[in-house]
């Protein structure tokens, strides 16, 4: 496993937790922490070990609380194009990954952290979560993907609104399950064995049968519905070409567990 200097980085079973470590800044994103996340999902990601990504933020009062306002005060146009495109490549390289990657969280989800976690495949919060996009109070917009995807998160009326009137419409956990923000939302103290009842969940399924379905997903997003269908009828098709389809039936019907390659 890399050494970090603002991430913490561990393997336990089949689940890569990265937690993103400046609480004193509520894990503000800077530079160095979008290079260390992207290292993380790139180098110490590995298939053949991890089917569970989790992304936290390390204390009780932050998931993250946005890009780093301070190291962004130095930056010109052209720091700022690549700072927005190094933020963004992390929403790509989560897409596509080969594993459920979930954002896990507590506390303030705001800008670059609303983006990273609306960029997860699950988001699993805490009561305390909040989320927004309270960019336009610095004068400056969304840059890591929020003005592209939380239109297909929230719907266009609700996303313009947490846009356009940033600190004004910061939205409680239960606010963001409402319109679509969260996959669960528990209680604070709930949230550890919540994440620990999906990863034994996603252990108990086929993982070529979740990583297709992820792609599928992923892919509907920009894909004609004819397109889309297409490519579902041939991952299907692909399913019984394979062992894991035929010990997940033989499993069923022998009412006993499936053994899947892990
Ligand atoms: N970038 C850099 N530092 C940040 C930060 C950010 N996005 N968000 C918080 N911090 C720092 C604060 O400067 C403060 O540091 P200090 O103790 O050295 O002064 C520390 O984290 C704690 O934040 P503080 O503002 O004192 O906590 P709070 O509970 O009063 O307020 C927030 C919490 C989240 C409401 C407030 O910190 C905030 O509005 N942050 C910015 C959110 C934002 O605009 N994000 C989008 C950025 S594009």
């Amino acid at each position: 496993m890399s050494q970090y200097s603002c991430l913490k980085v561990e393997t336990k079973g089949s689940r890569l937790t990265i937690t993103i470590n400046r609480p004193d800044a509520l894990n503000a994103l800077n530079e160095t922490v979008l290079e260390e996340i992207e290292s993380a999902l790139l180098e110490d990601f590995d298939a053949n070990t991890h089917r569970v990504v989790i992304i936290e933020g390390a204390g009780e009062k932050a998931f993250v609380a946005g890009a780093d306002i301070a190291e962004m005060k130095e930056m010109n146009s052209e720091d700022a194009h690549q700072f927005a495109e190094l933020g963004q490549s992390i929403g790509r390289i989560i897409g596509t990954l080969p594993a459920v990657v979930i954002a896990k969280v507590r506390g303030f989800a705001l800008g670059g952290g609303c983006e990273l976690a609306m960029s997860c495949d699950l988001v699993v919060a805490a009561k305390s979560a909040k989320f927004g996009q309270p960019e336009v109070n610095l004068g400056l917009i969304a840059g890591f993907g929020g003005t592209q995807r939380l239109v297909s998160r929230v719907g266009i009326h609700v996303a313009l609104d947490m846009l356009l009137t940033g600190r004004g419409r910061i939205l409680n956990a239960d606010e963001a399950h409402m319109v679509g923000l969260t996959s669960r939302v528990v209680d604070d103290d709930k949230l550890d064995s919540e994440i620990d009842k999906i990863v034994d969940a996603l252990n108990k399924t086929g993982p070529m049968a979740v990583t297709e379905t992820k792609r599928l997903v992923r892919d509907a997003q920009h894909m004609s519905l004819d397109a889309g269908l297409a490519a579902e009828a041939s991952a299907f098709a692909l399913c019984f070409s394979r062992d894991e389809s035929k010990e997940g039936i033989d499993a069923f019907l022998a009412k006993r567990n499936p053994k899947f390659n892990q």
